[in-house]
This record gives structure tokens, C-alpha cells and sequence, in this order.
């Protein structure tokens, strides 16, 4: 970075947790289309906003690719892209002092890795949405699944463009099996467990 000079701001993201009394971190949503990870992660952030009066943000896929993200598609290396915006915008609320959600089908271990790896030891939690593809498929909440089989939507996950399961995330969901209540509660009780809701 030519000319460059990054600067340290007097206020830290320590001086913002304290604030706030509680901790700040990702909670990095991963799976399927279909999967439910945008609708886990909402019960999640509304739990945490209503029962723990934490501050949340959420990202979702859909709409980061509405706006921020809008000039990419679904090739590789425009997910690729994707997710190294999103894991920078990331980095930024969770500097904020915030706990942010993200719901993104994030199909590459070493995209997921390289946003895990900007971020210090134990804040980035990868949550495996683990849901077979035949169910996320039968579910098709957006009637995707169908058009592929139309053939008219191509290099879609799980079907002609890849997804690599994570090797050893912090949280595994079966939301096959599952309501959407328990699934919350895996998370919740993992972010208690781990002292990261304060108080
Ligand atoms: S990612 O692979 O780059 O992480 P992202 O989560 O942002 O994907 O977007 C996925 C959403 O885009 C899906 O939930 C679906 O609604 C929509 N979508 C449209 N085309 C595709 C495609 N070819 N593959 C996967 N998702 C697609």
C-alpha cells in the first residue's frame, strides 16, 4: 500500500465494548441456499436484542447483494469477492463493538478461513447451517431450486458449483431436524457459555 498511512484512533474497541457490557463478535452463518440461515440468524439477533440487550447487526446475502454488493455475481471469483467485502465490513462492526450476524451461503474453507484469520482468536464463530441438499431443495423458500432444474439459473450451489463443508466450526446446526427455537438456542447457549454476552 503506496502512500499509505493507517491510523490509530484515541477511541479503541475496548473503550466501546465497556460501554456497551458486553463483548463484541461475528457470529459467521454458513450453508445451503435454503439451509435457514437467514431466518437463524434473525431469531438469534432478535433474542440477543430483546433478551440480552445486546447490540447487533446483521448481514444478510440477499441484501448486502442488493447494495454494496450489487456489481457481483455467483461465479468464483466474484463469491470470492463477496465474501472479502463482507469479512471487511466485519472487521469494522466488530471494531464498533458490536456482535454482527452474517448470512451468507459462503461456499470456500479458505475464504471463510481468511476472514476468521483477520480477526483475533475466538471472535469469529463459524456456525455450520447443516441441512442435506435434498431437503433445502424440497423446502425452496425462493423457488430457486426449481429454475435450476429449469435450467434457468447456473453455477448454483450444490448443484453445478461447489460448497466446501466447514472442517471445524464452533457451532453445528441440523436444521432439518430442528425448530427454528432450538436451532437459536444452540447459539445462544454457546455465546453464554463462552462469556460473550456480559453482565
Ligand atoms: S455466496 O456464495 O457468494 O456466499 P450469497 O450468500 O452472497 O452467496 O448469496 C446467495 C443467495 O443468492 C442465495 O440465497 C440465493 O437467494 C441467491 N442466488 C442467486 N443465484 C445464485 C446462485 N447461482 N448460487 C447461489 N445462490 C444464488
Amino acid at each position: 500500500m503506496k502512500n499509505i498511512f493507517p491510523q490509530n484512533t484515541l477511541v479503541s474497541r475496548k473503550d466501546r465494548t465497556k460501554i456497551k457490557n458486553h463483548e463484541s463478535c461475528v457470529l459467521w452463518f454458513t450453508g445451503f441456499s435454503g439451509s435457514g440461515k437467514s431466518t437463524i440468524a434473525n431469531r438469534v439477533e432478535e433474542r440477543l436484542n430483546k433478551e440480552y440487550e445486546i447490540h447487533t447487526y446483521l448481514l444478510d446475502g440477499d441484501n448486502i447483494r442488493s447494495g454494496l454488493n450489487t456489481d457481483l455475481g455467483f461465479s468464483e471469483s466474484d463469491r470470492v469477492e463477496n465474501i472479502r467485502r463482507i469479512g471487511e465490513v466485519c472487521k469494522l462492526f466488530y471494531d464498533a463493538g458490536l456482535i454482527v450476524l452474517t448470512a451468507f451461503i459462503s461456499p470456500f474453507v479458505a475464504d471463510r478461513n481468511f476472514v476468521r484469520s483477520s480477526l483475533p482468536e475466538n471472535s469469529f464463530i463459524e456456525i455450520f447451517v447443516d441441512c442435506p441438499l435434498e431437503v433445502c431443495e424440497k423446502r425452496d423458500p425462493k423457488g430457486l431450486y426449481s429454475k435450476v432444474r429449469k435450467g434457468e439459473i447456473k453455477e448454483f450451489t450444490g448443484i453445478d458449483s461447489p460448497y466446501q463443508a466447514p472442517l471445524s466450526p464452533e457451532v453445528i446446526i441440523n436444521s432439518a431436524t430442528l425448530s427454528i427455537e432450538e436451532c437459536s438456542d444452540q447459539v445462544i447457549k454457546y455465546l453464554v457459555n463462552t462469556h460473550k454476552l456480559g453482565k
